[in-house]
């Protein structure tokens, strides 16, 4: 059962009336160490929604602790793999029949609109846990014909206490990709939501105990990154890290990882490519650079934050790129008819506002947006800038708010060129109906992913992750549980 704290006031109060606030450390509800709470915000009313248990290096060595012990001596270790499977398969049913109350939290925590946390984060949290439940009981290892008379084999091991450190742009997804391979590898986990968006994770914990995991298997330490995230990531009982977030502190987490040679995968940041050719299907690729750069209030890694357009289309595509922009809907998050709601919070409503008065100093010309919306709630006017140079502050780095760029091109082998010169590789999209040159740009594109005629298509079995500073490894997909395994040879003398 949720803990009382504080019955919702907001607009779209409906489902959702007690939080989850403590930490769940060894299968119990618990205090921080020290006492400490934190105010997790509304961003679409400014409003304290609850406080949270602010965990900090004593819950971090406690949940450790509690997460060696299931590892190294629990019924965990023992368990059939088709029964971890089934474990999963029993939280992706409880997220399933919860899912309107999961989807209000997390429009109330994060400010994301209704129909998108409901119709687009919670089936694909479902869908991915799913995904991974079948993984569990498939995870094998390979015989290999060695000289001489020996048998030789490799397993495929858990590799341990993983710490997992995720952002707020998808708070439960990211929880659902970190859980979902490593529960299905037999790893047990100690996970930090993001402190702008704890609540849904700690909901997911009380799921995760309702469906069957053991005690200490999974534990949760909301809290802040320099105090709880970096005590996961300096613990030596901790044997991965995982971290979504920034590309500056994912360096961070990589050099402390370093000290106790943990491994590490990071899924970092983005100034992803959208290329738009003259002979593409204008309509599909207007939709497509809007739900590309739009989604989630700008907030995605993968966001297209560089919209490459042929110069022979370039003022078209200006032109109804800017009508399309100026329809969107803002507002309450809790209207199903809103299609974007407040950013996530005062410190990204200022640095997104910086970025849109750098653009217009540096000469970009804003043809949609370009302002706050309304005086309460961190929104911000969906903006388009044309006239956009390489050079500028706002084609260079990560906005990660509702922001587009339009950027003019005149030829093939320069937009390649182009598009590569960033830091950062994490995906990238091309419209075209003339599949060679897709096929070609698919192929030179220093990037994780490319989008042909499409943008933000996800799956659960479809590996995710960044070329360059945009990550270390993948995510998804059958890869991930390499992630998550550890690989052991054993070779036995047959005479
Ligand atoms: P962040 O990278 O600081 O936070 C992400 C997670 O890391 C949070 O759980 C945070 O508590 C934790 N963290 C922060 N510092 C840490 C440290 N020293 N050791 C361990 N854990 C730490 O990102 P933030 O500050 O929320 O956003 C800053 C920018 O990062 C955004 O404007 C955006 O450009 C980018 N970002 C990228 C994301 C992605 O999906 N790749 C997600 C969120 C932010
Ligand atoms: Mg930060």
């Amino acid at each position: 059962m949720a803990t009382a704290t504080k019955s919702r006031k907001s607009a779209g109060d409906g489902a959702v009336k007690t939080f989850q606030t403590k930490m769940l450390i060894d299968g119990k509800w618990v205090d921080s160490a020290s006492g400490k709470t934190f105010a997790t915000i509304n961003p679409a009313t400014e409003e304290v929604i609850a406080q949270v248990a602010e965990g900090d290096a004593a819950d971090v060595d406690r949940a450790v602790q509690a997460a060696r012990r299931a590892f190294d001596s629990g019924p965990w270790r023992k368990a059939d793999a088709r029964d971890r499977g089934r474990m999963l398969n029993r939280l992706a049913d409880l997220i399933e029949a919860n899912i309107d109350e999961l989807a209000e939290l997390e429009t109330l925590d994060n400010g994301k609109p209704i129909s998108e946390s409901r119709h687009g984060d919670l089936p694909l949290v479902v869908d991915c846990l799913r995904y991974y439940a079948g993984w569990a009981d498939k995870i094998h290892g390979q015989t290999i014909p060695v000289r001489g008379r020996y048998f030789c084999y490799t397993r495929r091991e858990p590799v341990g206490v993983a710490g997992q450190i995720i952002p707020w742009n998808f708070p439960m997804l990211m929880v659902a990709w970190k859980w979902g391979p490593a529960l299905a590898a037999g790893c047990t986990i100690v996970l930090k939501p993001a402190e702008q968006t704890p609540l849904s994770a700690l909901r997911m914990g009380e799921l995760a105990l309702e469906a069957g995991f053991p005690a200490g298997v999974i534990n949760i330490v909301p809290g802040f990154g320099e105090t709880a995230g970096a005590a996961i990531v300096a613990h030596k009982g901790v044997d991965k890290v995982a971290f979504t977030g920034s590309t500056e502190v994912g360096k961070i987490i990589m050099r402390d990882a370093a000290k106790t040679l943990k491994r590490v995968t990071l899924e970092l940041g983005g100034k992803s490519p959208n290329i738009v050719f003259a002979d593409a299907d204008l309509d599909s690729a207007v939709d497509g650079a809007m739900l590309g750069l739009f989604l989630n209030q700008g907030q995605c890694c993968c966001a297209g934050s560089r919209l490459l357009v042929e110069d022979k289309v370039y003022d078209q595509m200006v032109e109804r790129l800017a009508a399309a922009t100026t329809k969107r809907k803002l507002g309450d998050p809790f209207d199903p008819e809103t299609q974007q709601g407040p950013q996530v919070d005062k410190t990204q409503f200022d640095k997104v506002m910086g970025y849109i008065d750098s653009g217009k100093q540096q000469g970009a010309r804003c043809v949609a947006g370009g302002e706050r919306f309304g005086s309460k709630g961190y929104f911000i006017r969906p903006t388009v800038f044309a006239d956009v140079k390489d050079e500028m502050t706002i084609a260079t780095e990560e906005i990660f708010g509702p922001v587009m760029q339009v950027l003019r091109f005149k030829s093939i082998d320069e937009v390649v060129q182009r598009a590569n010169t960033t830091d950062y590789g994490l995906a990238a999209a091309v419209w075209t109906q003339d599949i060679k040159k897709a096929h070609t740009i698919a192929e030179q594109i220093r990037a994780g992913t490319v989008w042909l005629n499409c943008y933000d298509v996800f799956d659960a079995a479809a590996p995710f992750g960044g070329f360059k500073a945009s990550g270390l490894g993948r995510e998804l997909g059958e890869k991930a549980l390499d992630n998550y395994t550890e690989l052991k040879t054993v070779t036995v003398a047959l005479s």
